[in-house]
């Protein structure tokens, strides 16, 4: 089994969630608790961005007990030497550094021509070099960027010694076929006597991020990059418990292992929801309330008899104590009456039908039926002393 890294920029990539704004305190209790999940690679922040940043770094830093911590820098040396600063006292410190590579954003937003570019990253590289062992490049936009021209960056950045290439699909611009056929074509292509770690980077700008991230292992990529619930840039990054999931009820298709600790999905997802303030969506997969909720008569039937029936998820593999089967309007008489036992009713056949007859009625008006409601429609005498 090939083994799959997780680098987690729910600190970095994540904190640009507008609104989002964690405090030291804050991203160390995320970073450890990122460290309990099996997390290979945390990037704690962009020490250059602010004095709060720096000192979350360095506070990260000092507190990771066996993860590699990373730091952002631009390919710019006051970056690098702000971030080595932060991240001296790691155990595994690590350095990413990013430079554009795209036409509209080399022409735009750096005003740079392609052959500065290409000595920004040599320069920057082999000064990132000098100071850390780990170098990471991202050519930003690279899922933008002239084929031919991102493989002559990362050639580029492979040979100033950078050891770790991650491909970013910056504006999630990208889709499976497209973004796993840019790593194999780097892959085969590129030349170096040192093994290089590739690496996904996806937002997900059209909702593609995971099956972006998935399609680039497919395709040889040996570490993933996201955010726990997917937060982050506009429609966030990838969200890396899908894709912790994925690989694990896939082994058979991905034949792929990561570290990550599943049972503690959910507390870490629960831990940056309360910190950041970005509720989890309901219909959210793997750590949604719905995701392991069965509204239907059919599939409710299907539960009772046998979870595999509808549940590909067993909710206490990612720390969820139990599946619900919420009663409604479509619910049959197989979770009506499961929930009759749960609350101590024993009904005779006609006295069920009846009152399955009254929930029927209820359940049109309400959305959701409670279990007081249930009660309610019962008559004390039905009640098993
Ligand atoms: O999306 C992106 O391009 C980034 C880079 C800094 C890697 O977050
Ligand atoms: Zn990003």
């Amino acid at each position: 089994m090939r083994k799959i890294q997780f680098f987690d920029t729910t600190l970095r990539d994540g904190e640009q969630t507008p609104g989002v704004n964690f405090n030291t305190k804050e991203k160390v209790q995320i970073a450890l608790q990122l460290e309990k999940w099996g997390i290979d690679v945390i990037e704690a922040g962009f020490p250059i961005a602010s004095q709060g940043d720096f000192e979350a770094v360095k506070a990260i830093a000092e507190s990771a007990k066996s993860m590699t911590v990373a730091g952002l820098a631009r390919c710019q040396k006051k970056d690098i030497d702000r971030a080595y600063e932060a991240l001296k006292n790691a155990v595994d410190p690590q350095i990413h550094t990013f430079l554009a590579t795209s036409d509209v954003h080399m022409k735009y937003k750096l005003k740079m021509t392609k052959e500065e570019v290409i000595a920004s990253i040599k320069k920057h590289v082999s000064y990132a070099r000098t100071l850390f062992e780990k170098v990471q490049f991202s050519p930003e936009d690279a899922s933008r960027t002239e084929k031919t021209f991102l493989l002559e960056a990362v050639q580029t950045a492979i040979d100033a010694g950078a050891s770790i290439i991650n491909i970013p699909d910056t504006v999630g611009y990208s889709n499976p076929t497209e973004y796993g056929g840019l790593f194999s074509y780097l892959i085969q292509n590129i030349q170096s006597e040192q093994e290089i770690i590739f690496s996904s980077h996806c937002h997900d700008d059209l909702g593609m991020a995971t099956a972006n991230a998935l399609a680039a292992i497919e395709n040889g990529a040996n570490r993933v990059e996201g955010a726990v619930n997917g937060i982050g840039e506009r429609a966030g990054n990838t969200a890396l418990e899908e894709v912790a999931l994925a690989l694990y009820i896939r082994k058979d298709f991905y034949q792929c292992e990561a570290n990550i600790v599943l049972n503690e999905t959910k507390k870490t997802s629960d831990l940056v929801s309360r910190l950041s303030g970005i509720p989890v969506p309901r219909n959210k997969a793997i750590i949604g309330e719905n995701a392991y909720a069965h509204e239907s008569g059919i599939h409710q039937d299907g539960v009772l008899k046998n979870p595999e029936t509808y549940e590909i998820i067993t909710p206490t593999l990612v720390g969820v104590s139990q599946n619900s089967l919420p009663l409604g309007k479509l619910s049959g008489r197989h979770a009506f009456v499961t929930k009759l036992n749960e609350l101590g009713y024993q009904l005779s056949e006609d006295e069920t039908k009846e009152a399955f007859i009254r929930f029927k009625d209820l359940a049109d008006k309400k959305k959701q039926i409670t279990d007081r409601d249930i009660v309610a429609l019962l008559t004390d005498q039905s009640r098993v002393e």
